[in-house]
Parts: structure tokens; C-alpha cells; sequence
């Protein structure tokens, strides 16, 4: 099993990440090349959630099939698994039937055991701890906006939560300068810092952590926030109150760089983490942002479950 290459965090794909963004951006601009490219022909993918979606199953069930393929999209509530049947089990048994399976749970430990226990490659579809196929859209959308990434300052602006740890890897893992500012008590995991900060020293990407949400925002060419509670700390219901001061309105983006981008993974909570002045501004590209997971799942899917189409694609360009 231990040849099988899995997402469960971004750092995962390694120095691949540039080469997958690229091809899908060229992917998304040329999505039927001269031959019939059909890279998941006669592969089935299973597509597991513990938790709703809106972008991540409907980008899966439509990529799957675009690239020839088969989504099956099954509901925690429908499946044995968590009920009657273990997850390794689970995995044992999918993987007799299925090319790859995607899985969006709550803690990061249930992904990891899919995989230990599956002999096809798994994609995690967000956990409690990463959120990878959001990090590869967010970087695709920036890279669209500027090839190079020279000169981008993604500032974070909100909870040290999923979607901060998979964005600052992919920031440091692409030479991106990435400061996020969180409220004290809710920083970032210890050991995902430890990880992006040692990347970083290879490819010179400054790490910063700061308490003061102006600071992160001077200049800044990217500024992202997301919900201040996640799914799963619903009865978190005083974590709110550490927030005063983190949501990203039209003061706090004026210290920004001119034409920066406003991120946000959505779904957002209007009004709360983000004003609709500063969504639904020019600078927003939030809904190129949930686009991009499409693409950018496809060029994964790609590469994971079909290495030689992966690479077929990318001589042709
Ligand atoms: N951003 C994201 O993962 O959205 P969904 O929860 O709708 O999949
Ligand atoms: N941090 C959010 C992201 C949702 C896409 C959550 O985990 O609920």
C-alpha cells in the first residue's frame, strides 16, 4: 500500500504542486486538446462527506465526469461506515470497487486511516485539520492573476483554522510571503508552522505570525479570511467573542496594496468574518476562487490516479 500516493495535506504533493497548478490552468483554458483526452476513462471515483458541501461535491461530481469518469457521491448517512462498519474496513472494501476515493470528515486521524487501509489513492475533501483541494484552487486563482507569484503577500486575517494550515504550506511551498493574523489562543496548529517554516527556508517565503490584523494587511496583495467557527465547533459558541477586530471591512482592506484580491473559501458569513462592501467589491475574487476547485481537483485527479495522462497533457503544451 505504501507506493500509493495520497492528498491529505498539500504539502504531499511536494515540488509537483507548481507543475499541477500549471497544467490546470492550462487545463481550464484548454479543456478539449486535439485528441479525446479522457484521463478517467472507466474509473470510479467515491466521493465520501461527514459534513455538508456545496463547491467541493458539486466540483467533484462534474470534474470526475468531465475527464471521463464515474463520481459516486456517498452521504455519511447512507454508507455502513461509522455505523456498522469500521473506516479501515471501509477502505479494504471501496478499494475493490473504486480508482479513488475522496472523504471529508471531521478529525484528520479518520483520512489518515482511509488511507493506511485503502490500495487507491485518497483525497481528503477537507478535515478538521487540512483542507488541500482549497489550497490548490486558492494558489491556481493567484497564479492565474500573476504566473510567476513574484512579489504576492497573501495576508490571513481570522481563525487559525483548516483552510490558514493548507494555504500557508502551499505559500511557502510556491516562495509566496504569507502572514496570517489570528487572535490569541486560536493560532495555527504548532506542528503545520513547523512544516510550512521549514519549507520556507528552501524557497524563500517569509512565515509571520502576527496578533494585529492591520499589520498583516499592509500591503498585502491577497487578503483572505474564512468563518471565524467551523463546521464541527458549532457548540463553540463563546470562540466568537476573541473575533472583535478581525472582520474585513473597507478600514481594515485600505491598508492593502492597490488592485489587491479579497479570498474567501466560502460558504461566508455575510456580515460577520466579511462585510458585503469588501465581498462583493472589484477586488473579490471569491467565486473565480470556487471555480478553480474544479480545475484544480481535475489536474489532482489526474496526476494521482493517472500519471501517464498527467504527463501526456503536459508534453503537449
Ligand atoms: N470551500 C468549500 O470547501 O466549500 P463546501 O463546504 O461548499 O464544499
Ligand atoms: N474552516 C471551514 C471551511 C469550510 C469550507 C470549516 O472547516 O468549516
Amino acid at each position: 500500500m505504501s507506493d500509493i500516493q495520497h492528498l491529505l495535506a498539500i504539502d504531499d504533493l511536494g515540488e509537483d504542486l507548481r507543475s499541477i497548478l500549471e497544467w490546470a490552468i492550462q487545463y481550464k483554458q484548454d479543456p478539449e486538446p486535439d485528441y479525446d483526452f479522457r484521463p478517467l476513462d472507466e474509473l470510479s471515483i467515491g466521493c465520501i462527506y461527514e459534513k455538508p458541501s456545496t463547491r467541493t461535491r458539486v466540483s467533484f461530481e462534474v470534474g470526475v465526469h468531465k475527464l471521463g469518469g464515474q463520481p459516486l457521491t456517498l452521504l455519511k448517512g447512507d454508507i455502513q461506515m461509522g455505523k456498522s462498519e469500521t473506516i479501515a474496513d471501509t477502505g479494504a472494501v471501496l478499494s475493490r470497487f473504486l480508482d479513488g476515493i475522496t472523504y471529508r470528515c471531521f478529525g484528520h486521524d479518520m483520512v489518515t486511516t482511509l488511507s493506511e487501509n485503502s490500495t487507491i489513492p485518497v483525497i481528503n475533501a477537507l478535515s478538521d485539520k487540512h483542507h488541500p483541494c482549497q489550497a490548490a484552487a486558492d494558489l491556481m486563482t493567484i497564479m492565474e492573476r500573476n504566473p510567476t507569484l513574484e512579489g504576492e503577500r497573501v495576508a490571513w486575517v481570522g481563525d487559525g483554522n483548516n483552510v490558514l494550515h493548507d494555504l500557508m504550506l502551499a505559500c511557502a511551498m510556491l516562495g509566496v510571503d504569507c502572514i496570517w493574523a489570528v487572535p490569541e489562543g486560536h493560532e495555527p496548529a504548532e506542528d503545520v508552522v513547523e512544516r510550512a517554516t521549514k519549507i520556507s527556508e528552501k524557497t524563500g517565503a517569509l512565515m509571520i505570525e502576527t496578533n494585529n490584523p492591520v499589520d498583516a494587511c499592509k500591503n498585502a496583495t491577497i487578503i483572505y479570511t474564512d468563518v471565524f467557527i467551523s463546521m464541527g465547533e458549532e457548540h463553540l459558541t463563546d470562540k466568537i467573542a476573541a473575533f472583535e477586530g478581525f472582520q474585513v471591512n473597507e478600514k481594515l482592506v485600505s491598508h492593502a496594496s492597490e488592485g489587491f484580491g479579497f479570498m474567501h473559501c466560502l460558504p461566508a458569513h455575510r456580515g460577520e468574518e466579511v462585510t458585503d462592501a469588501v465581498i462583493d467589491s472589484a477586488n473579490s475574487i471569491v467565486f473565480d476562487q470556487a471555480e478553480n476547485r474544479m480545475w484544480a481537483q481535475m489536474a489532482i485527479l489526474t496526476y494521482l490516479c493517472n500519471p501517464a495522462a498527467f504527463q501526456a497533457y503536459i508534453e503537449l503544451y
